[in-house]
């Protein structure tokens, strides 16, 4: 089983951007999570992240017949790409959204959320937990 876990922008800027927010570890201590918990779940994962819509579109068009799943946390494309949510449902890949903080309980804005349209669960406001959980959600949703 191979994820494909995708950081969108911003994301690169963990524990510098709002650690109010988004809490005090780096984007390196995020792929060092994810990697611990794929290994614990015995699930292949790939991490990848990038400021660029387009990249992010390109790695997701990849993804199609090397990955079994993808996580996804587009950052602040959330909010406003069509294009990330056209190439999600374009590859047809068991999808789940992750949020380190829960976008329901902030500004407007960040309520609404185009990945949420394709996506097969949400998971908010859980931190480095939330990617964890998703790989869990995704090991169960393959195996079944
Ligand atoms: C975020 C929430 C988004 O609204 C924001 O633009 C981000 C991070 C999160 O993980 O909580 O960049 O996706």
């Amino acid at each position: 089983m191979e994820i494909l876990v995708i950081n969108g922008v911003n994301l690169n800027m963990l524990g510098i951007r709002q650690p109010e927010i988004y809490g005090k570890e780096s984007y390196g201590d995020l792929v060092h999570f994810i990697t611990k918990s794929a290994l614990e779940l015995d699930i292949f994962v790939d991490c990848y992240q990038s400021n660029l819509e387009g990249e992010i579109v390109t790695k997701i068009q990849k993804a199609y017949k090397n990955y079994d799943g993808i996580i996804i946390n587009a950052g602040a494309y959330t909010h406003t790409s069509i294009a990330i949510l056209d190439a999600l449902k374009a590859v047809n890949l068991p999808c789940v959204e992750v949020h380190l903080s829960d976008i329901n309980n902030r500004e407007d804005f960040r309520k609404f959320s185009y990945i949420s349209l394709y996506a097969n669960k949400i998971i908010v406001g859980k931190g480095f937990a939330g990617y964890r959980d998703g790989l869990i959600f995704l090991k169960n949703l393959l195996n079944n």
